[in-house]
């Protein structure tokens, strides 16, 4: 397993795990490309066995934190430890940019991600209610002190 820089040409196989992973409200093809070209304020990062994207994560970052935007780890290679690696690698990256905290908003239905968060020191620091417009699901706000 190797974990790179994200790059344009590995937008067609993000966007189908973008699609499987979020089927109600995937990030358009164009977002991914905004943040890709975000130089210094965005940094995405993807895991590839045998040269094939498996997942992927990102965050941008302001000021001093960083806001975790896309983990997403493709069926069938779940329970590997690629989300977990994933964001380690967020955050070590943010870290070296000198990053004090971390924040990120998750589904309240979303139990899977909000064991990997708390696994790795995220503690739920509010909430937003109704902000998944679609289902009128309820957004944890979740935070870590790095
Ligand atoms: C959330 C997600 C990224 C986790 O990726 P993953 O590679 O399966 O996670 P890992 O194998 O690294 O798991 C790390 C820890 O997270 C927790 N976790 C992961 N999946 C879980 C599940 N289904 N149920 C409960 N806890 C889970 C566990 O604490 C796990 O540690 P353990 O395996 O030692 O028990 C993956 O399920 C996914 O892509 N989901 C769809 C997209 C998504 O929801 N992204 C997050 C948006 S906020």
């Amino acid at each position: 397993m190797n974990f790179i820089p994200m790059i344009p040409d590995h937008l067609d196989q993000v966007m189908i795990i973008e699609n499987e992973c979020f089927p109600s409200s995937p990030w358009p093809r164009r977002f991914f490309e905004e943040e890709l070209s975000l130089v210094g304020r965005a940094f995405f990062f993807v895991a590839l066995e045998s040269e094939n994207v498996v997942g992927y994560g990102g965050y941008c970052l302001v000021d001093d934190e960083m806001h975790i935007t896309n983990i997403a780890v493709k069926n069938g290679v779940r329970r590997r430890g690629i989300g977990r690696k994933l964001t380690e690698l967020l955050i070590e990256d943010g870290l070296q940019r000198g990053v004090k905290a971390a924040h990120l908003e998750v589904r309240r239905s979303n139990l899977a991600a909000q064991g990997l968060y708390r696994a790795l020191g995220f503690k739920q620091v509010g909430m937003r209610p109704g902000y998944y417009q679609q289902e009128k699901e309820d957004a944890i706000l979740m935070s870590a002190d790095l």
